[in-house]
């Protein structure tokens, strides 16, 4: 396994769309394991394949770390009621989503974004399908979290960024402070997704 390189905003990789996997490949395998420890390495929660410059539909999850952080940033760090009885990491490859309900706010950072939070809107009730690293097709019902981060992962290989759902202004203010300060080389990161 390998720790890759993950691609920054504003690189202009991160916008491309993925294609779907036709067929789930040892090199394929071999990327969700590689993303598994660039996530891990990297204290993120989630992780898309777009941003380790692979433009498959491909995603990894897990977020179970959150059970035992110190953050202060969340009111309360249980799992959601059917995210706790999912066997976790999450790989999917093809991820879609087939039905969700709900809102959740939830303060989003990205690994493409190291040190930056905002809060966006979701579906907080997410049902997805897609292959698990076996070729198998899945269906996960989950809340919570990883109910957060599958959209937001599943976002990125459509190209598209957390930014995008946040106001004209809120936006403009983040590339302003990203572009006057860049990112931070090290210090303490909360998660990421
Ligand atoms: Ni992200």
């Amino acid at each position: 396994m390998a720790v890759l390189e993950i691609l920054k905003f504003p690189d202009s990789r991160l916008r491309r769309k993925c294609t779907p996997v036709e067929k789930v490949t040892d090199d394929l395998v071999r990327l969700a394991d590689d993303m598994l420890e660039t996530m891990y390495a990297a204290h993120g929660l989630g992780l898309s394949a777009i941003q380790v410059n692979h433009f498959v539909r491909l995603l990894t999850a897990d977020t179970r770390a959150l059970q035992s952080n110190e953050s202060e940033r969340y009111e309360s760090t249980e799992m959601g009621q059917y995210e706790k009885e999912i066997i976790q990491p999450v790989v999917l490859f093809n991820p879609e989503i087939i039905s969700k309900s709900g809102e959740i706010i939830f303060k989003e950072g990205c690994l493409s974004f190291p040190s930056y939070y905002a809060d966006v809107k979701r579906s907080a009730v997410i049902e997805v399908q897609g292959m698990d690293k076996s070729g198998k097709v899945v269906t996960i019902k989950t809340d919570g979290v990883l109910a957060v981060c599958i959209q937001h992962e599943i976002d990125h290989l459509d190209g598209k960024l957390f930014i995008d759902h946040l106001s004209p202004v809120k936006a403009d203010l983040l590339r302003a402070q990203i572009k006057k300060y860049g990112y931070p080389d090290s210090g303490r990161q909360e998660e990421m997704l």
